[in-house]
C-alpha cells in the first residue's frame, strides 16, 4: 500500500524551523519534546499527537543543563538515525534536533526556577535538574509555538511542573498528560534501561513489583535493598508514591496514584 505521508523532516536550525512554520500556517501543530533514544513510552506520546492534530514536531536534544551528574549525561544512550525511523513510523512530521549553542544563545545565562514542589523528591535529589528541565521545555514551546504539548507522567513531577508553569507565563500550549508506558512486569520503559546488564534486567523486575504492593515504603525500601537496589527514595506525596531507586548505577524512577 503507497503512504502519501511525506517522510519526517530533519530540522537542525531555528532558522530552518521558522520555514517550516511557514508551511504549517494555520494546521494544528502538536509538540512531543524528548532526549531522543525512542521506546514506546515515547511513540505513546507520538501516536496521540499524531491523532490529535494535523501536523506533528518532536524535538531530540539530550538537555545537559538538566543532568546534575556529568556521567549519565556523557552515557546517555544517542541513536540519531533509528530515532528517526521511529519517528517516520510513527507518522511525525518534523523532528527538530538542534544542537546546545542554538537553543541556549546565552550558554544558560538565564534559567526558571520553581520554588514548591520542585524541591521535593526528584528536585532534592537530582539538584538543578528541574531549573534545567523547565528552562529548555520554556525555550522549546516558546520556539513551536503548538496548540498542544505531550508529557508522560511517568515524570510526574515534570509534568506538573510544566503545566504550572505554561498558566504562570500565560503561554498558549494546552499540555497533555499521557500514561506511563509499561513492560511486561510493569517496570516503565525508559531511556535508561537499555544501560542495564541481562543479570541486572532479571532483577529489576522486583522494583514494580515491590512498588506496586500493599507494603508501606519502608517496607519497600528495605525489600530492596535485600535485592541489591540502591534506594534514593520511596514517599507518598500529594496522594501519589514516588520512588527513585538505582541498579548498577543506572537511575529509575516510578510513580502511582493512591486509591
Ligand atoms: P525523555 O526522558 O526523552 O522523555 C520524553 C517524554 O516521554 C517525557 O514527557 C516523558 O515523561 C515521556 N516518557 C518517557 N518514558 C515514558 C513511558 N514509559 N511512558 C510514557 N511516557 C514516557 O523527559 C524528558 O525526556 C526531558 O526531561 C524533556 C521533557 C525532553 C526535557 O529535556
Amino acid at each position: 500500500m503507497q503512504n502519501d505521508k511525506p517522510m519526517t523532516k530533519l530540522v537542525k536550525t531555528i532558522e530552518e524551523w521558522r520555514q517550516c512554520q511557514k508551511m504549517i500556517g494555520n494546521k494544528t501543530l502538536g509538540f512531543v519534546p524528548t532526549m531522543g533514544n525512542l521506546h514506546e513510552g515515547h511513540v505513546s506520546l507520538l501516536g496521540r499527537s499524531v491523532l490529535e492534530n494535523d501536523v506533528t514536531v518532536m524535538s531530540c536534544f539530550v538537555n545537559s543543563t538538566q543532568f546534575n551528574n556529568t556521567n549519565d549525561f556523557q552515557h546517555y544512550p544517542r541513536s540519531l538515525s533509528e530515532d528517526l525511523a521511529m519517528a517516520s513510523q510513527a507518522g511525525v512530521d518534523y523532528f527538530f534536533a538542534p544542537e546546545y549553542s542554538a537553543l541556549y544563545p546565552d550558554d544558560y545565562q538565564y534559567k526558571i526556577s520553581e520554588n514548591s514542589i520542585s524541591h521535593h523528591l526528584e528536585g532534592e535529589h537530582r539538584p538543578g535538574h528541574f531549573e534545567g528541565v523547565m528552562t529548555v521545555i520554556l525555550k522549546l514551546l516558546l520556539l513551536m509555538k503548538s496548540d498542544r504539548a505531550y508529557f508522560g507522567e511517568k515524570d510526574y513531577q515534570q509534568l506538573q511542573l510544566v503545566k504550572g508553569m505554561v498558566d504562570a507565563f500565560f503561554i498558549d500550549t494546552e499540555i497533555v498528560g499521557c500514561q506511563t508506558v509499561r513492560n511486561a512486569f510493569g517496570l516503565p520503559l525508559s531511556s535508561r534501561n537499555r544501560r542495564l546488564t541481562k543479570e541486572q534486567r532479571e532483577i529489576s523486575r522486583y522494583f514494580p513489583e515491590y512498588f506496586h504492593s500493599e507494603k508501606t515504603c519502608e517496607e519497600i525500601t528495605d525489600a530492596l535493598q535485600k535485592k541489591g537496589f540502591e534506594v534514593e527514595y520511596v514517599r507518598e506525596y500529594q496522594g501519589r508514591r514516588f520512588a527513585a531507586i538505582q541498579l548498577g548505577g543506572v537511575r529509575l524512577i516510578d510513580n502511582i496514584i493512591l486509591d
